[in-house]
């Protein structure tokens, strides 16, 4: 048995593509902090890039800690702000390559703070992001959009830009404080704006198999939200924030590192699972 309580699978590793595009869109949300969204996009993203997927990773939270997390200058370059207010209109502007061949990104910095207000009175103002990325899904497999801690207008329009939602949850008390609150919110923009959202999965992160506490809190999750619950489950260790602070995926700076593995086989999972070709 898996720590899910289900037997483990084995994914199969994914066979080359064809040829590329249109992307999958899929958002990583979760109005909390510090659950692991970002190290969740930079190291699926990763994951896809090493089987031959192309993605691009979009930060959409003013803290620019995914551009950061992928080595990537985050001041005086074209940033995913001006996208949205439209002072540059071509997305490849603001496209930078990672170190991870098939990886790119589009930063963001503290100026994207603003947008939430600078928007408000735009026309169709929970819709700029889908019509950005409409322009580049063509060249990618998927594309991964990094919100913010926030359910605000900027969540909104990543909501309603993508074909997914992936909800990364930490294995702490209160994981699930919240989660009604952000599931309503995909009802919503489910019924009004994205009647084809899915929910692609719930990821348990920071699991410490060794603590009563962390198995327990992955046997709530797994209660409430039974198959959603994806069998991989990221465990808890200070690699992450090593290879954060070094700029780059685990899956390159700890190649052969367990969490590596694991990130890995949460895109074999996503990839069975029909979430990304
Ligand atoms: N599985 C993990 N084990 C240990 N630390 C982790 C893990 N995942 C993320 N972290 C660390 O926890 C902090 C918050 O993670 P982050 O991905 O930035 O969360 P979020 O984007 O949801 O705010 C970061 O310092 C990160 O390096
Ligand atoms: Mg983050």
């Amino acid at each position: 048995m898996g720590p899910t309580g289900r037997p483990i699978t084995n994914f199969p590793e994914p066979p080359p593509l064809d040829g590329h595009g249109p992307a999958r869109i899929i958002s990583l949300c979760n109005q909390k902090g510090g659950v692991g969204k970002t190290t969740t996009t930079i190291n699926l993203g990763a994951s896809f890039a090493e089987y031959g997927r192309r993605v691009l990773a979009i930060d959409f939270d003013p803290q620019g800690a995914l551009s950061a997390g992928l080595g990537v200058p985050t001041h005086d370059v074209p940033t995913i702000y001006d996208l949205l207010l439209g002072t540059i209109k071509n997305p490849a502007e603001a496209i930078v390559h990672t170190n991870v061949p098939g990886l790119d990104v589009i930063p963001a910095n503290i100026d994207l703070s603003a947008a939430e207000v600078h928007l408000v009175n735009e026309v169709a103002r929970e819709t700029i992001l889908a019509r950005v990325l409409r322009k580049v899904s063509d060249d990618y497999d998927v594309i991964l959009i990094d919100c913010q801690p926030s359910l605000g207008l900027l969540t909104v329009n990543a909501l309603t830009a993508a074909h997914g939602v992936l909800i990364p949850l930490e294995c702490e008390f209160f994981a699930l404080r919240g989660v009604a609150l952000l599931v309503e919110t995909i009802e919503k923009v489910q019924d009004r704006l994205n009647p084809a959202i899915k929910l692609d999965g719930i990821l348990a992160t920071m699991f410490d198999a060794r603590t009563l506490h962390s198995r327990e809190v992955l046997e709530r999750v797994v209660e409430n939200f039974g198959d959603d619950v994806l069998e991989t489950v990221i465990g808890r260790t200070v690699k992450f924030p090593d290879a954060s602070v070094a700029g780059s995926p685990i899956t390159t700076f700890a190649p052969d590192h367990s969490a590596a593995h694991s990130y890995r086989q949460v895109a074999r999972e996503l990839i069975a699972r029909g979430a990304v070709a």
